[in-house]
């Protein structure tokens, strides 16, 4: 059976931007459930700057739990946390938490990388080279992120050229995987076919993820173009929570509910539970300020229902809904 590796933003990128705070404890039991439901990888949170994104401060005190609630598992050794750092600062917590993989993040804009991390992205690649030593040195796995990959809030379109020169950049640094970002949902599928189509010539299919915010409605689509180009690793949030706080105009991450549907369908196996996923789901619904997005929670599992009436008596399979 193919398989995809689905990496969940839920606690990262999924609760950076949410004005509802919610507590370590109840980070902790939404990762429990999320591991729960089959979750192997997961960030747990961001080593940043609590003045830059408030949201993520309780993430060394959280990233500690977690760590000691892994531990203890019969699957710890299957279960792959990481946290996103932007800098050796960033890195050196990590060490000190004991997390053995972070992510780094740098943008294919100029304005991006000024407004998110306060340097250039010139800057940013002389950070990670700091960043680097230390993983190798603590023998910790670094991930990539490149954002605006496709458009910046402020620049508009960008370069296919310059998003191929910059995750060649950030694969020579040495990092296992780079995730191409869609930081504002608005890529289509035409921009995502030519983006992988160059990105594969020089970087392999296995070094290469999507992480697709759904703003426009996109992400799916988007998601399957990159899976039939030959990419196997998404980034997806439960409830399709996240959003980046410096990203005008995002919205959040594709919902890990609709992704593992779409694959589950196809016969793809993502290694996840779509129930455990959407009672997660609905778990969560009620601590957060807004309806979550997924749409596949929303109507809960498909289920065959009798048919009581004329009017849908030749229905065989109706959603779990009532009408
Ligand atoms: P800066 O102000 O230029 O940093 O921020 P600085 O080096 O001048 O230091 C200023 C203060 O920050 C100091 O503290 C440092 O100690 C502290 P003070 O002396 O004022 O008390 N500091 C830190 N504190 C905690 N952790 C650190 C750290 N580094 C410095 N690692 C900095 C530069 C990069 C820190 C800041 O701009 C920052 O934290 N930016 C993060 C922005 C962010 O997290 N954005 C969202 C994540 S990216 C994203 O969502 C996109 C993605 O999902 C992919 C996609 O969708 O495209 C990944
Ligand atoms: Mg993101």
């Amino acid at each position: 059976m193919s398989r995809v590796r689905i990496v969940e933003m839920g606690l990262r990128d999924g609760l950076q931007n949410e004005s509802t705070h919610l507590s370590v404890v109840q980070r902790l039991e939404l990762l429990k459930k999320l591991i729960d439901a089959g979750s192997a990888n997961f960030e747990v949170g961001a080593f940043v700057s609590a003045k830059w994104v408030p949201q993520m401060a309780v993430s060394k005190d959280l990233t500690k739990l977690a760590l000691n609630d892994i531990a203890k598992r019969k699957s710890a050794n299957k279960l792959h946390p990481s946290v996103l750092i932007p800098n050796e600062e960033g890195m050196l917590q990590a060490i000190e938490a004991g997390i053995k993989e972070v992510a780094i993040f740098a943008a294919c804009s100029e304005t991006f990388s000024q407004i998110n991390t306060n340097c250039s992205i010139d800057e940013s690649f002389e950070r990670f080279k700091l960043v680097m030593v230390l993983a190798k040195k603590h023998k910790i796995k670094v991930r990539g992120y490149l954002s605006t990959c496709f458009v910046c809030p402020f620049e508009n379109m960008i370069d296919p050229k310059k998003v191929v020169a910059i995750a060649r950049r950030m694969h020579a640094l040495g990092v296992y995987e780079i995730s191409i970002g869609d930081t504002i949902g608005a890529a289509h599928v035409g921009q995502v076919k030519y983006l992988f189509t160059q990105l594969l010539k020089h970087i392999p299919a296995k070094q290469l993820a999507g992480h697709f915010h759904d703003t426009r409605g996109q992400a799916l689509a988007n998601i399957l173009a990159a899976y039939e180009m030959g990419i196997k690793t998404f980034d997806s949030s439960i409830g399709g929570l996240g959003g980046c706080p410096y990203a005008p105009g995002a919205t959040g991450n594709v919902a890990t509910e609709d992704v593992v549907y779409m694959f589950e369908g196809m016969k793809v196996n993502t290694g996840l539970n779509l129930e455990k996923l959407i009672q997660t789901n609905h778990w969560l619904q009620p601590f957060m300020d807004h309806a979550l997005s997924s749409k596949v929670a929303k109507v809960g599992l498909l289920k065959p229902i009798k048919a009581t009436s004329k009017k849908y008596a030749k229905s065989r399979f109706m959603l779990n809904k009532k009408y």
